[in-house]
């Protein structure tokens, strides 16, 4: 891979968008170089993905312009549908995502950190849909995942006025869940994917679908998908280690979750 690295660490894969040159830009190779990162996540083994920038300075600043510059409207539309293709994998992805937002996060950068479950960033980041003033909409999702996240208002404020927001103002329209200094970004990350890695798998996988597919819905279709989901949980391995351990009041055992390779 040319612009993307992908490491894993105690069952959290961490996906690098790597092109610092262009503050980690989005162009087509980019975008085909994650698709293909998250096709290759074992499942059996990683249980939380974090998303992040390489550098200090810039998670990912954006669709690249360069590419965008010379499209026709046909192109222009099959550019807008292979990144929400591959930000629509990511969101709908059967295993957590963190967005670790170091630095700008414009334009398709703002807009991947909203496919992710949860974002947190550091001190430096800088949040905004830029498009209208490049003469364009916001094409890889922020037209509709910036309103379901900040609401309607703020979200037509930031992008009819092609807004930026620093760290701050994200945390306070909950667009990110927590700011920290730069260097703690990264541990802050871990250990909140760490937190959610101990926990039994099957069931973490479950309430991700149950709460992205019941948003979806009106809430009688959506107590359904979650009856669903619950009574997917019984009978698995975690299921039974979980509540045998509770009900043996022996809290000295942990939670006997196994590999998703042992069911
Ligand atoms: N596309 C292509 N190249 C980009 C880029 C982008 N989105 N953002 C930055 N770069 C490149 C710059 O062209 C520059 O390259 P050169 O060194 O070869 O000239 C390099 O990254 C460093 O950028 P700057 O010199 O501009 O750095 P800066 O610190 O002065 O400014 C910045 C940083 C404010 C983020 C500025 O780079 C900027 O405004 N970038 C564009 C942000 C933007 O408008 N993003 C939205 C894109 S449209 C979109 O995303 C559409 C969509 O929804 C699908």
């Amino acid at each position: 891979m040319e612009f993307i690295t992908y490491e894993v660490e105690n069952q959290v894969g961490i996906i690098t968008i790597n092109r610092p040159k262009a503050l980690n830009a989005l162009n087509s190779t980019v975008l085909d170089e994650l698709d293909a990162t998250l096709d290759q996540v074992d499942l059996e083994e990683v249980r939380v993905l974090i998303l992040t920038g390489a550098g200090e300075k810039s998670f990912v600043a954006g669709a690249d312009i360069g590419e965008m510059s010379s499209l026709t409207k046909a192109e222009g539309e099959a550019f807008g549908k292979k990144g929400n293709d591959v930000f629509r994998k990511l969101e709908t992805f059967p295993i957590p995502v963190i967005a670790a937002i170091n630095g700008f996060a414009l334009g398709g950068g703002c807009e991947i950190s909203m496919s992710c479950d949860i974002r947190i960033c550091s001190d430096n980041a800088v949040f905004g849909q830029p498009e209208v003033g490049l003469g364009i909409t916001p094409g890889f999702g922020g037209t509709q995942r910036l309103a379901r996240i900040v609401g309607v208002g703020k979200a037509k404020e930031m992008i009819y006025g092609a807004r930026n927001i620093k760290a701050d103002e994200a945390y306070r329209i909950g667009l990110v869940n927590n700011v920290y200094p730069q260097e703690e970004l990264m541990p802050a990350a871990k250990k909140l994917a760490a937190t959610i890695a101990k926990n039994a798998p099957i069931a973490v996988r479950n309430c991700k679908k149950a709460i992205n597919e019941g948003l979806q819905v009106d809430m009688d279709q959506a107590i359904v998908i979650e009856e669903k989901l619950f009574g997917d949980c019984f009978e698995t391995e975690d299921q039974k280690a979980g509540m045998g351990n509770f009900l043996e009041k022996d809290k000295t055992k942990k939670l006997k979750v196994v590999p998703f390779k042992n069911r």
